[in-house]
């Protein structure tokens, strides 16, 4: 394992992430663990991890200088590299001299480990106020800029490097490879992980942790649970029994793929729970997107918990245990954590017994969502499924703006599906974060089709790209492209006659319109 330091920054995830592309397995810790922690978890390498601060700012994270002691290989990057210089001997000058943003880096040394074989001139990415201006004693300096005279250097004898700038980033031109230098030629490490050692990892792993006992799992159409289930079900097949409620507003095939591909694939226990009627009931003569959303989530709840009862009913071993597709990253934003945490279900709703404890299997906690569709994809999940874009859990219910009725949600599901198909056609869907379709119910407008004046509602396409659905800009989708699914969307979909495109980034519009 090669140990990630967070010093605070949003660059631990992309760090860890970039070494398991150089197929080394990876994982981030907090910069207040104490070295001897990080020591006794054996790592093969450590690397330091750029932050916000400056190393001279009064409580400024700092790092025990033992763990340059240890013989572990360490690699420091931007404020990493400044804690090493600084805990090293070398000179970090406060200078307030800033370098943010693209900055071209000399090489100056070309039989350096970090970079062999990269051109002498290349651009990376820098963001900091202080500058290195000697390296410690019995370093070369490999790489400079015009800003700061030590933008890199090495210690092959005892295994340190350290950059001042972020090889982790896009605009790092040779960053991927300055990274795989270190880890192959400075750590020795070969490049072996891969997401198919996680299956037979985590096979044995599930096996070990769910013994002869039942697992439920809870199937939304999504990516993860998706993942999750197929991992479990090949560890325990028929012990394990996923769950997936119909409530009705789901997106066109949506419901039989989990039907009939998921289970296809995976040979899967599934229990299919219709619950439209009771969704459309519930949510009768409501409009607004809030009160929607709760009585979605309300009776999503209550359907999935009868069906866990009828589940503990049947006839068989305990039911201990429930899946969860939990990601590397959830875990990492929650403050980490190693383990099985216990939920208990409480709620009584449902009429779960008051006593039911499941202990939670996550079989995609050390995860990145990319890793997770590889995965997916090893398991032999269609492709419709592993590349599935994100999508609402109240699903449809919050892209028809005004009131859900069967007859609406048949109109939507037709304009969508029209909308998936023909961005798909188009070879667009990599390019695209996600593309909501929303019914203006509420809205009425004049058109003319054939000979006749029609009076129908509007459509809304808006197709986002996105790194993270935080942030979003509207994507620039071909003309052609989007005359063809409006053509398509007006002549096919009854009572649409206008098709709009919305232009609005996030902030200030969210993604959803509800
Ligand atoms: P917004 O509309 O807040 O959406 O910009 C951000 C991302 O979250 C998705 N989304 C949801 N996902 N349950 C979910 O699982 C929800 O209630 C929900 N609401 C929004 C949305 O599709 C986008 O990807």
């Amino acid at each position: 394992t090669v140990l990630v330091v967070d010093f605070g920054a949003q660059y631990a995830q992309l760090i860890a992430r970039r070494v398991r592309e150089a197929r080394v397995y990876s994982e981030i810790v907090p910069s207040t663990m104490p070295v001897a922690e990080m020591l006794a978890k054996n790592p093969a390498a450590i690397i330091l991890s750029g932050g916000p601060s400056s190393v001279y700012e009064e409580g400024a994270p700092s790092l025990d200088a033992a763990l340059f002691e240890a013989g572990v290989p360490v690699f420091g990057m931007c404020y990493g590299f400044q804690l090493m210089a600084q805990s090293l001997g070398g000179t970090v000058d406060n200078t307030g001299a800033r370098e943010y943003g693209r900055t071209d880096l000399h090489v100056s040394r070309s039989s350096s480990t970090l970079f062999e074989g990269t051109p002498d001139e290349q651009h990376v990415w820098m963001s900091h106020g202080d500058a290195c201006s000697a390296a410690p004693e019995g370093f070369i300096v490999s790489a400079s800029t015009d800003v700061v005279p030590v933008a890199a250097f090495e210690n092959d004898d005892k295994k340190l490097y350290g950059v001042q700038y972020h090889p982790e980033v896009m605009h790092s031109t040779h960053g991927q490879q300055v990274l795989e230098h270190f880890l192959y030629r400075g750590a020795g490490l070969t490049p072996s992980w891969t997401t198919g050692n996680v299956i037979e990892e985590q096979v044995a792993a599930i096996r070990a942790q769910v013994g002869d006992k039942r697992a439920i799992c809870g199937l939304s159409g999504g990516v993860d649970s998706a993942v999750a289930a197929a991992l479990v079900q090949k560890a325990i097949g028929s012990q394990l029994t996923c769950v997936y409620v119909d409530h009705g507003l789901m997106r066109k095939n949506e419901t039989e793929q989990v039907e009939k591909d998921f289970v296809a694939a995976t040979g899967a226990n599934l229990k299919v729970v219709d619950a439209q009627e009771r969704f459309l009931d519930a949510l009768a003569g409501v409009s607004d997107p809030e009160t929607k959303r709760k009585i979605i989530g309300r009776e999503f709840i209550r359907v999935f918990e009868q069906a866990q009862l009828e589940i503990l009913q049947e006839d068989g071993p305990e039911v201990a245990f429930l899946v969860q597709g939990t990601l590397y990253p959830d875990i990492v934003e929650s403050g980490g954590g190693t383990g099985t945490a216990n939920i208990k279900s409480h709620h009584n709703v449902g009429g779960l017994p008051d006593d039911i404890e499941f202990e939670l299997v996550e079989p995609l906690r050390q995860l990145f969502k990319d890793e997770v569709r590889m995965v997916g994809q090893e398991l032999g999940l269609p492709e419709e499924i592993v590349q599935r874009q994100p999508f609402p859990g109240p699903g449809l219910g919050i892209r028809i703006v005004g009131e859900v009725t069967r007859e609406r949600l048949d109109l939507l599901r037709e304009a969508d599906a029209i909308a998936r198909e023909e961005l798909t056609a188009a070879g667009l869907d990599r390019d695209i974060w996600q593309c909501p379709v929303v019914l203006l119910a509420d809205v009425r407008s004049v058109g003319v089709q054939g000979d006749g004046r029609t009076y129908g509602h509007p459509i809304v396409l808006r197709p986002v790209s996105s790194e993270d659905a935080m942030t979003a800009d509207w994507s620039r989708l071909p003309y052609d492209v989007l005359a063809k699914i409006s053509t398509r969307i007006t002549n096919e979909v009854r009572d649409v006659n206008r098709v709009v495109l919305d232009v609005t980034s996030k902030p200030p519009g969210t993604i959803e319109w509800e």
